[in-house]
């Protein structure tokens, strides 16, 4: 079978590598990949949808899998089913519960599916009154996409009264910002939980944890994530089986009834308080480093667990997963996620990977010698297995070790919460 990954990060990489282990997986191809991913298919550089439907016919491309929301939102999953094409993620009118925040926390009120309170409106006034009935912190949301720097943890209400006036009046993030939910902060341990859907039935991944601070010890500004682990530990059977019944069940099945069935991916950002779960947030794809563990742990064919779900058969398919645990530790370019940073030459030494430890290529480039450079962002994952989380970890920094280039910038500390004793 011949399949198509949109998307150009270490997701989309470790898609492309658990396809390529796939013995059903024929010609493999990136929209638009990165400066490795043609070590495992062929990068096209097309970006509009229509042409790249149209790619996928004329190459008898059988599946295609959506990496990130961008090309969700703008109704990737619409354009590919609209010519008869097996596309794996949720149409438009789904992808809404990760484009609009607002949209997302009425779908959960009107669900009752547990959530911090909140109210969501373009009247500074009103978020005023709301953030004088809750206790600081206070969360302040832009409603819209901001590349995951649209929450704001205010730490009094003067705080919170600012940062919504800032978004109302579009100073911080234009028109994503003029809408905001204001909600009561939760005080618990964070969990991403996977559950892929055909719309009707839903298969959990493995729960994994994100590490979302730039710096060691949960410091410094929220990035897209420095690194995760899998499965967490903190995600006790108990526990799962409260997110399926509580928050999944639910979702899956009430967007079906609201006419826009949730088929793909659906990343359940879970807030664990007193051993309660709460809906944090929903995204509508991979998260990314998670998903790197989650592929590193897949020992079933991801061909058939995608293209399943995309075709409506997921019950057809019982994928299996690795008795291992998987870390992945991200290594970002020296400005990140402040700018951009001048290329640098990565140098991988040849022992580097081996079948315990291997290497997710994203914001890294070819320069004019043929030589691997980081290219600004998140460059690249180093990804550890080992029969327990420490020894996981111990392969992913090991590999960290053995790979250079000036600027490079990691944590130290991933999968902490997993080996906290
Ligand atoms: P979101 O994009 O909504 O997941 O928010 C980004 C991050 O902000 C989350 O991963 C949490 O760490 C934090 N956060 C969001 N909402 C809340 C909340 N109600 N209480 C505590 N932390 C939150
Ligand atoms: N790692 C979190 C995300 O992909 O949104």
């Amino acid at each position: 079978m011949n399949a198509l990954i949109i998307g150009g990060g270490a997701r989309e990489y470790a898609i492309g590598r658990a396809l390529r282990a796939d013995k059903n997986c024929e010609k493999l191809y990136f929209a638009p990949g990165n400066g490795a991913s043609e070590k495992l298919g062929a990068n096209i550089a097309i970006a509009d949808l229509e042409e790249l439907a149209d790619f996928a016919v004329k190459n008898d491309i059988k599946l295609t899998i959506v990496g990130g929301e961008e090309f969700l939102t703008k109704g990737a999953v619409d354009v590919f089913r609209a010519k008869n094409l097996a596309i794996f993620g949720p149409a438009k009118a789904a992808a809404r519960l990760e484009g609009s925040k607002a949209f997302m926390k009425n779908f959960l009120a009107d669900n009752r599916i547990p959530t911090a309170r909140y109210i969501e409106t373009d009247d500074p006034n009103e978020a005023a009154r709301f953030i004088a009935t809750l206790n600081a912190p206070i969360v302040v949301k832009a409603d819209g996409l901001c590349a995951g720097k649209g929450v704001i943890i205010a730490q009094s209400a003067e705080e919170a009264v600012k940062a919504a006036r800032d978004m109302l009046s579009g100073t911080s993030f234009a028109e994503a910002g003029k809408r905001v939910v204001i909600e009561e902060f939760l005080d618990g341990f964070e969990l991403s939980v996977f559950a892929i859907s055909d719309g009707r039935d839903f298969i959990v991944l493995p729960a994994c944890q994100d590490h979302k601070r730039l710096l060691t010890g949960d410091q410094g500004p929220n990035t897209g994530g420095m690194g995760a682990y899998a499965p967490a530990p903190l995600a006790t059977d108990e526990l799962l089986e409260k997110i399926k019944a509580r928050i999944i069940r639910p979702t899956i099945d009430a967007a079906r009834i609201d006419g826009m069935p949730f088929t793909g991916v659906l990343f359940c950002g879970i807030m664990v308080v007193d051993n309660e779960p709460f809906t944090l947030e929903f995204n509508v794809r991979f998260g990314d480093p998670e998903c790197e563990a989650l592929m590193a742990l897949l020992d079933s064919s991801a061909i058939e667990l995608f293209y399943n779900a995309a075709i409506g058969r997921l019950s057809e398919v019982k994928p299996r997963f690795s008795d291992k645990k998987a870390v992945g530790v991200v290594i970002a370019a020296k400005n990140y996620p402040y700018g951009s940073s001048e290329p640098a030459t990565i140098t991988i030494a040849d022992d580097a990977e081996n079948e315990n430890a291997h290497i997710l290529f994203a914001a890294v480039s070819k320069n004019a010698e043929g030589k691997l450079t980081a290219s600004g962002g998140r460059a690249l994952v180093a990804m550890g297995l080992g029969d327990d989380v420490k020894s996981a970890r111990r392969n992913a920094y090991d590999l960290v070790g053995k790979i250079r280039f000036d600027g490079m910038q990691y944590r130290t500390d991933i999968a902490y919460q997993a080996l906290r004793s």
